[in-house]
Protein backbone atom coordinates (compact mmCIF):
# COMPACT_ATOMS: atom_id res chain seq x y z
CA UNK A 1 0.00 0.00 0.00
CA UNK A 2 2.72 2.22 0.83
CA UNK A 3 3.97 3.03 -2.93
CA UNK A 4 0.46 3.10 -4.18
CA UNK A 5 -0.14 6.20 -5.25
CA UNK A 6 -1.95 9.46 -4.15
CA UNK A 7 -4.72 10.68 -6.34
CA UNK A 8 -5.31 14.55 -6.88
CA UNK A 9 -8.45 15.57 -8.98
CA UNK A 10 -9.32 19.44 -9.66
CA UNK A 11 -12.09 20.17 -11.99
CA UNK A 12 -9.06 20.88 -14.28
CA UNK A 13 -6.38 22.51 -14.52
CA UNK A 14 -6.32 24.51 -11.68
CA UNK A 15 -5.43 21.36 -9.07
CA UNK A 16 -2.20 21.37 -10.65
CA UNK A 17 -0.72 24.16 -7.91
CA UNK A 18 -1.73 21.44 -5.46
CA UNK A 19 0.08 19.01 -7.00
CA UNK A 20 3.43 20.68 -7.65
CA UNK A 21 3.46 21.68 -3.79
CA UNK A 22 2.61 17.91 -2.89
CA UNK A 23 5.60 16.84 -5.63
CA UNK A 24 7.90 19.27 -3.83
CA UNK A 25 7.38 17.87 -0.29
CA UNK A 26 6.91 14.30 -0.71
CA UNK A 27 9.28 14.15 -3.98
CA UNK A 28 9.34 10.28 -3.54
CA UNK A 29 5.35 9.52 -4.01
CA UNK A 30 4.23 8.54 -6.94
CA UNK A 31 0.70 10.22 -7.85
CA UNK A 32 -2.21 9.74 -10.23
CA UNK A 33 -3.59 13.81 -11.27
CA UNK A 34 -7.07 13.94 -13.25
CA UNK A 35 -8.35 17.20 -14.27
CA UNK A 36 -11.94 16.70 -15.28
CA UNK A 37 -11.99 19.18 -18.08
CA UNK A 38 -14.50 18.46 -19.95
CA UNK A 39 -16.77 19.09 -17.49
CA UNK A 40 -15.13 22.37 -15.81
CA UNK A 41 -15.89 24.78 -14.23
CA UNK A 42 -17.38 23.33 -10.83
CA UNK A 43 -18.01 26.60 -9.89
CA UNK A 44 -21.03 27.66 -11.15
CA UNK A 45 -22.61 24.30 -10.52
CA UNK A 46 -25.12 22.97 -8.19
CA UNK A 47 -23.83 20.71 -5.27
CA UNK A 48 -25.73 17.81 -6.46
CA UNK A 49 -24.19 17.61 -9.87
CA UNK A 50 -20.96 18.76 -8.03
CA UNK A 51 -21.24 15.63 -5.56
CA UNK A 52 -22.02 13.60 -8.93
CA UNK A 53 -18.97 14.40 -10.58
CA UNK A 54 -16.51 14.11 -7.59
CA UNK A 55 -17.83 10.77 -6.46
CA UNK A 56 -17.50 9.82 -10.34
CA UNK A 57 -13.65 10.74 -10.46
CA UNK A 58 -13.18 9.08 -7.14
CA UNK A 59 -14.70 5.81 -8.19
CA UNK A 60 -12.18 5.83 -11.24
CA UNK A 61 -9.18 6.97 -9.38
CA UNK A 62 -10.23 4.05 -6.92
CA UNK A 63 -9.84 1.41 -9.23
CA UNK A 64 -6.14 2.70 -10.03
CA UNK A 65 -5.83 1.70 -6.33
CA UNK A 66 -4.41 5.27 -5.08
CA UNK A 67 -3.84 5.23 -1.21
CA UNK A 68 -5.37 8.87 -0.04
CA UNK A 69 -7.14 10.93 -2.52
CA UNK A 70 -6.32 14.72 -2.51
CA UNK A 71 -9.51 16.78 -3.47
CA UNK A 72 -7.86 19.74 -4.75
CA UNK A 73 -10.44 21.39 -6.08
CA UNK A 74 -12.23 24.04 -3.78
CA UNK A 75 -16.08 23.71 -4.88
CA UNK A 76 -15.54 20.18 -4.58
CA UNK A 77 -13.82 20.28 -1.18
CA UNK A 78 -16.73 22.59 -0.23
CA UNK A 79 -19.66 20.73 -1.73
CA UNK A 80 -18.47 16.90 -2.01
CA UNK A 81 -15.56 16.30 0.81
CA UNK A 82 -18.33 14.77 3.40
CA UNK A 83 -19.93 12.24 0.98
CA UNK A 84 -16.44 11.22 -0.47
CA UNK A 85 -14.86 10.42 2.92
CA UNK A 86 -18.13 8.58 3.62
CA UNK A 87 -18.26 6.72 0.38
CA UNK A 88 -14.55 6.06 0.15
CA UNK A 89 -12.31 3.56 2.38
CA UNK A 90 -9.15 5.27 2.13
CA UNK A 91 -8.18 8.91 3.53
CA UNK A 92 -9.45 11.56 1.77
CA UNK A 93 -7.85 15.74 2.25
CA UNK A 94 -9.60 18.59 0.71
CA UNK A 95 -8.21 22.00 0.69
CA UNK A 96 -10.56 24.21 2.86
CA UNK A 97 -9.48 22.90 6.27
CA UNK A 98 -5.66 23.23 5.87
CA UNK A 99 -6.43 26.77 4.47
CA UNK A 100 -8.52 27.77 7.34
CA UNK A 101 -6.38 26.84 9.49
CA UNK A 102 -3.42 28.69 7.74
CA UNK A 103 -5.53 31.59 7.62
CA UNK A 104 -6.24 31.62 11.95
CA UNK A 105 -2.51 30.82 12.13
CA UNK A 106 -1.41 34.23 9.99
CA UNK A 107 -4.32 36.66 11.54
CA UNK A 108 -3.71 39.16 14.15
CA UNK A 109 -7.01 41.59 14.51
CA UNK A 110 -9.60 37.96 13.17
CA UNK A 111 -10.44 39.87 10.64
CA UNK A 112 -10.31 37.55 7.55
CA UNK A 113 -11.63 37.78 3.51
CA UNK A 114 -12.16 34.59 1.93
CA UNK A 115 -12.49 34.80 -1.92
CA UNK A 116 -13.45 31.79 -4.45
CA UNK A 117 -15.63 30.37 -7.08
CA UNK A 118 -19.64 31.05 -6.68
CA UNK A 119 -20.21 27.25 -5.26
CA UNK A 120 -17.25 27.79 -2.64
CA UNK A 121 -18.51 30.93 -1.47
CA UNK A 122 -22.47 30.22 -1.35
CA UNK A 123 -21.56 27.05 0.54
CA UNK A 124 -20.25 28.91 3.46
CA UNK A 125 -17.35 25.44 4.05
CA UNK A 126 -14.55 28.03 4.89
CA UNK A 127 -16.31 30.40 7.04
CA UNK A 128 -18.24 27.14 8.79
CA UNK A 129 -14.84 25.80 9.14
CA UNK A 130 -12.60 28.75 10.69
CA UNK A 131 -15.66 29.65 13.17
CA UNK A 132 -15.27 25.52 14.50
CA UNK A 133 -12.14 25.82 14.43
CA UNK A 134 -11.46 28.54 16.54
CA UNK A 135 -14.64 27.25 18.83
CA UNK A 136 -12.55 24.28 18.84
CA UNK A 137 -9.12 26.28 19.84
CA UNK A 138 -11.15 28.27 22.63
CA UNK A 139 -12.65 25.38 24.22
CA UNK A 140 -9.48 23.19 24.40
CA UNK A 141 -7.36 26.02 25.75
CA UNK A 142 -10.20 26.55 28.25
CA UNK A 143 -9.99 22.98 29.02
CA UNK A 144 -6.27 22.63 29.54
CA UNK A 145 -6.38 26.23 32.03
CA UNK A 146 -3.22 27.16 30.63
CA UNK A 147 -1.95 30.60 31.46
CA UNK A 148 -2.68 32.35 28.09
CA UNK A 149 -6.76 31.61 29.04
CA UNK A 150 -8.09 34.77 29.68
CA UNK A 151 -6.06 35.51 26.24
CA UNK A 152 -7.54 33.11 24.26
CA UNK A 153 -11.23 33.27 26.26
CA UNK A 154 -11.49 36.88 25.09
CA UNK A 155 -11.42 35.97 21.44
CA UNK A 156 -14.66 34.41 20.95
CA UNK A 157 -15.98 32.82 18.27
CA UNK A 158 -18.50 35.85 17.33
CA UNK A 159 -15.74 38.01 17.51
CA UNK A 160 -14.26 36.54 14.32
CA UNK A 161 -14.94 38.71 11.21
CA UNK A 162 -14.76 36.98 8.03
CA UNK A 163 -15.84 38.52 4.83
CA UNK A 164 -16.74 36.61 1.65
CA UNK A 165 -16.09 37.73 -2.16
CA UNK A 166 -16.94 35.16 -5.43
CA UNK A 167 -14.42 36.36 -8.22
CA UNK A 168 -15.64 34.23 -11.22
CA UNK A 169 -13.28 35.99 -13.92
CA UNK A 170 -10.39 35.01 -11.98
CA UNK A 171 -10.34 31.46 -13.32
CA UNK A 172 -10.47 32.49 -17.01
CA UNK A 173 -8.08 35.31 -16.64
CA UNK A 174 -5.47 32.42 -15.33
CA UNK A 175 -6.07 30.08 -17.53
CA UNK A 176 -5.67 32.83 -20.21
CA UNK A 177 -2.50 33.87 -18.62
CA UNK A 178 -3.42 37.24 -17.95
CA UNK A 179 -2.42 37.67 -14.50
CA UNK A 180 -0.64 40.51 -14.64
CA UNK A 181 -1.66 42.76 -17.45
CA UNK A 182 -4.09 45.64 -16.91
CA UNK A 183 -7.55 43.70 -17.49
CA UNK A 184 -5.82 41.58 -14.57
CA UNK A 185 -5.51 44.26 -12.55
CA UNK A 186 -8.81 46.41 -13.12
CA UNK A 187 -10.77 42.77 -12.25
CA UNK A 188 -8.85 42.45 -9.59
CA UNK A 189 -9.81 45.94 -8.52
CA UNK A 190 -13.22 45.44 -9.08
CA UNK A 191 -13.74 42.49 -7.10
CA UNK A 192 -11.54 43.54 -4.10
CA UNK A 193 -12.24 47.16 -3.66
CA UNK A 194 -14.65 46.34 -0.80
CA UNK A 195 -12.67 44.11 1.16
CA UNK A 196 -9.84 46.49 1.33
CA UNK A 197 -12.07 48.77 2.38
CA UNK A 198 -12.87 46.82 5.63
CA UNK A 199 -9.26 46.41 7.17
CA UNK A 200 -9.07 42.80 6.82
CA UNK A 201 -5.41 41.27 7.58
CA UNK A 202 -5.75 38.12 5.90
CA UNK A 203 -6.92 36.86 2.60
CA UNK A 204 -8.10 33.17 1.62
CA UNK A 205 -7.49 32.58 -2.20
CA UNK A 206 -10.19 29.73 -1.60
CA UNK A 207 -9.57 28.44 -5.14
CA UNK A 208 -7.57 26.76 -7.30
CA UNK A 209 -6.57 29.53 -9.73
CA UNK A 210 -6.18 32.24 -7.37
CA UNK A 211 -2.28 31.77 -6.53
CA UNK A 212 -1.46 32.56 -10.36
CA UNK A 213 -2.98 35.90 -9.81
CA UNK A 214 -1.15 36.39 -6.58
CA UNK A 215 1.13 39.31 -6.97
CA UNK A 216 -1.49 41.67 -8.48
CA UNK A 217 -4.19 40.68 -5.88
CA UNK A 218 -0.90 41.67 -2.97
CA UNK A 219 -0.22 44.89 -5.06
CA UNK A 220 -4.21 45.99 -4.81
CA UNK A 221 -4.93 44.50 -0.98
CA UNK A 222 -1.11 46.14 -0.05
CA UNK A 223 1.31 44.59 2.28
CA UNK A 224 0.22 44.26 5.58
CA UNK A 225 -2.71 41.70 4.18
CA UNK A 226 -1.50 38.26 4.36
CA UNK A 227 -2.43 36.21 1.30
CA UNK A 228 -3.36 32.39 2.01
CA UNK A 229 -2.57 29.70 -0.54
CA UNK A 230 -3.99 26.53 0.45
CA UNK A 231 -1.69 24.11 -1.78
CA UNK A 232 1.07 24.68 1.21
CA UNK A 233 -0.81 23.81 4.23
CA UNK A 234 -2.97 21.10 1.83
CA UNK A 235 -0.18 19.25 1.36
CA UNK A 236 1.78 19.29 4.78
CA UNK A 237 -1.36 17.80 6.34
CA UNK A 238 -1.24 15.08 3.16
CA UNK A 239 2.51 14.46 4.79
CA UNK A 240 0.72 14.28 8.31
CA UNK A 241 -1.84 12.00 7.01
CA UNK A 242 0.33 9.44 5.41
CA UNK A 243 2.89 9.65 8.21
CA UNK A 244 0.05 8.89 10.73
CA UNK A 245 -1.34 6.19 8.59
CA UNK A 246 2.09 4.65 8.49
CA UNK A 247 1.51 4.72 4.53
CA UNK A 248 4.80 7.05 3.69
CA UNK A 249 6.65 6.09 0.76
CA UNK A 250 10.35 5.28 1.34
CA UNK A 251 10.86 2.96 -1.65
CA UNK A 252 14.20 4.29 -3.15
CA UNK A 253 12.79 4.36 -6.83
CA UNK A 254 11.71 7.56 -8.61
CA UNK A 255 8.17 8.94 -8.70
CA UNK A 256 6.24 8.66 -11.58
CA UNK A 257 3.24 11.19 -12.15
CA UNK A 258 0.51 10.22 -15.00
CA UNK A 259 -2.15 12.68 -16.03
CA UNK A 260 -5.48 12.04 -16.78
CA UNK A 261 -8.16 14.44 -18.37
CA UNK A 262 -12.43 13.93 -19.24
CA UNK A 263 -11.61 16.27 -22.90
CA UNK A 264 -8.96 16.07 -25.18
CA UNK A 265 -5.52 16.61 -23.76
CA UNK A 266 -3.87 19.48 -26.14
CA UNK A 267 -5.39 22.39 -23.96
CA UNK A 268 -4.55 20.93 -20.82
CA UNK A 269 -0.78 20.79 -21.77
CA UNK A 270 -0.20 24.07 -23.20
CA UNK A 271 -2.22 26.17 -20.05
CA UNK A 272 -1.38 22.89 -17.56
CA UNK A 273 2.89 24.53 -17.52
CA UNK A 274 1.49 27.24 -16.16
CA UNK A 275 0.07 25.89 -13.30
CA UNK A 276 2.08 23.07 -12.89
CA UNK A 277 5.52 23.89 -14.88
CA UNK A 278 8.06 21.21 -16.37
CA UNK A 279 7.52 17.48 -15.91
CA UNK A 280 3.68 18.06 -17.91
CA UNK A 281 4.44 16.07 -20.67
CA UNK A 282 1.59 13.95 -21.68
CA UNK A 283 -2.09 13.28 -20.27
CA UNK A 284 -4.33 10.35 -20.87
CA UNK A 285 -8.17 9.96 -21.39
CA UNK A 286 -10.27 8.91 -18.67
CA UNK A 287 -13.85 7.36 -19.53
CA UNK A 288 -15.79 8.66 -15.73
CA UNK A 289 -18.49 6.09 -14.91
CA UNK A 290 -21.17 6.20 -12.46
CA UNK A 291 -19.69 4.40 -9.04
N1 LIG B 1 -11.00 24.30 -9.32
C1 LIG B 1 -12.06 25.24 -9.03
C2 LIG B 1 -11.96 25.63 -7.54
O1 LIG B 1 -10.92 25.59 -6.93
C3 LIG B 1 -11.99 26.46 -9.92
C4 LIG B 1 -12.42 26.18 -11.35
C5 LIG B 1 -13.84 25.72 -11.46
O2 LIG B 1 -14.79 26.52 -11.27
O3 LIG B 1 -14.04 24.54 -11.74
O4 LIG B 1 -12.95 25.97 -6.96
Amino acid sequence: MKENPIGVFDSGVGGLTVLREITRQLPGEKTIYLGDTARVPYGIKSRETVVRYSLEVAAFLSKLGIKLLVVACNTASAYALTELTKRLSIPVVGVIEPGAKAALRATRTNRIGIIGTQGTIRSNSYVDEINSLKRNETREVAERGEKHFDRYFEIRTDEMVIFTKACPLFVPLAEEGWTANDVARLTVEHYLKGLNEEKIDTLVLGCTHYPLLKETIASVMGKDVALIDSAESTAVEVKRVLKERGLLNDSPDKATHRFFVTDSPERFLMVGKRFFGEGLEAAELAELEAP
